[in-house]
């Protein structure tokens, strides 16, 4: 959806113009901690500043963790989840020329669960006039996650097999059409067989359900040929299931944990003394921060490009008011989703 520039604020008499936030009052349950609240608007932008309203956001395993308290940053309370959005800028102060009023921008900064944001010019990344919001709303995160773990740690050539865990995850998706796209094969494992269907029709080569004979169904299906890097959002023992099920010398990346088993990945120390394998892990900062701005906006580029085209995709289950955001919150929670849930603070897109 496209239009003109929309003002979130809601002027009360003799009051300050006011905009609405999430903000969590203690760690906990999410859908108990987090309160849609009323409270002053981002004011005007200092020199340098851009301000925007978020027209969408996805709620990510990340975001519920940081409710929970049990994400890496634990800012003192209250605080405003909210790792990616969307949003239309709507005033840009002095000294701006990388943006105008009226443009499409995500933020590579957090605190996004808000109607209207004011941050530095460069946490702006720019997105093309026309992309469909829902989709932008998901662009900063998961796209270039699934992206960087292809090339950042195992040289693939063309034909050479991917292994992941998790591959119907909105990250698992983007893995196999990225994976397509550099002509490589993958092999997907998920726990339910009834999301082979759409992986298939995405491109997956390969499904299977994990379990205790992973390894063989991997060989198997690889046909003895080795598999060099596995992708692990699971953690606890799925770890170890996918690395027993990689060629000598193979790279486990763990990038999630899904399981909830705890901090550990757990991999028999046979396979790293006897078979040589690698255990690294990958997080999206760590993998832009070598990156200059210049570059890291040309990544996005070429994301939002594959994105309109259409060939980067992450279904959408259901779309909530940020009043809702408990119920959004729950409903992010449940298990067997079809896609992503998002909330859209300024209304409908
Ligand atoms: N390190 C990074 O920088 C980075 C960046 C982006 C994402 N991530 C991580 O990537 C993972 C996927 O994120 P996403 O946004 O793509 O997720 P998502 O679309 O919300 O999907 C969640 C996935 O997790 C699976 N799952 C849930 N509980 C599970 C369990 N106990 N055992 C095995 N699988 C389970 C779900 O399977 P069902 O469909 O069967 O329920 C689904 O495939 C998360 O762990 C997230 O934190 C990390």
């Amino acid at each position: 959806m496209t239009g003109g520039v929309r003002f979130a604020t809601r002027a009360v008499p003799n009051k300050e113009p006011i905009v609405k936030r999430v903000d969590i009052s203690s760690y906990g349950i999410p859908e108990e901690v987090a309160r849609c609240v009323d409270v002053p608007d981002v004011g005007r932008p200092a020199a340098g500043e851009v301000i925007f309203d978020v027209l969408a956001f996805p709620i990510n395993p990340a975001d519920v963790m940081f409710c929970r308290g049990a994400y890496r940053i634990k800012p003192p309370l209250p605080a405003t989840p909210g790792a990616e959005c969307v949003g239309r800028v709507v005033v840009v102060g002095e000294g701006v020329s990388y943006v105008s009023p009226g443009d499409l921008v995500i933020n590579l900064q957090r605190e996004n669960w808000a109607q209207r944001r004011r941050v530095k010019e460069s946490d702006i990344v720019r997105l093309p006039a026309g992309i469909d919001l829902r989709q932008a709303a998901m662009v900063r995160i998961n796209p270039p996650t699934a992206l960087l773990m292809l090339t950042d740690f195992v040289d693939l050539k063309p034909r050479d097999w991917v292994l992941q865990n998790a591959a119907n995850s909105a990250v698992g998706k983007l893995v196999i059409r990225l994976a397509k796209m550099r002509g490589l094969r993958t092999i997907n494992v998920v726990r339910r067989e009834e999301s082979f269907a759409e992986l298939k029709a995405l491109g997956a080569d390969v499904c299977l359900v994990d379990g205790p004979d992973l390894a063989a169904s991997v060989a198997s299906a690889a046909g003895g040929a080795p598999v060099t890097l596995a992708l692990d959002a699971v953690a606890g023992e799925a770890t170890g299931r996918l690395a027993a099920a990689l060629a000598d010398g193979g790279t486990v990346c763990n990038y999630g944990a899904m399981a909830a088993t705890g901090n550990g990945v757990n991999i028999p120390y046979s396979e790293l003394i006897y078979r040589g394998i690698k255990v690294t892990g990958f997080m999206l900062g760590r993998g832009l921060a070598g990156r200059s701005l210049s570059d890291i906006r040309k990544l996005y580029d070429e994301i939002a490009v594959q994105v309109q085209a259409g060939a980067l995709q992450a279904p959408v289950e259901a779309v909530y008011p940020i009043d809702d955001i408990a119920a959004a919150l729950m409903h992010a929670q449940r298990g067997a989703r079809s896609g992503k849930i998002l909330v859209t603070p300024n209304g409908m897109v």
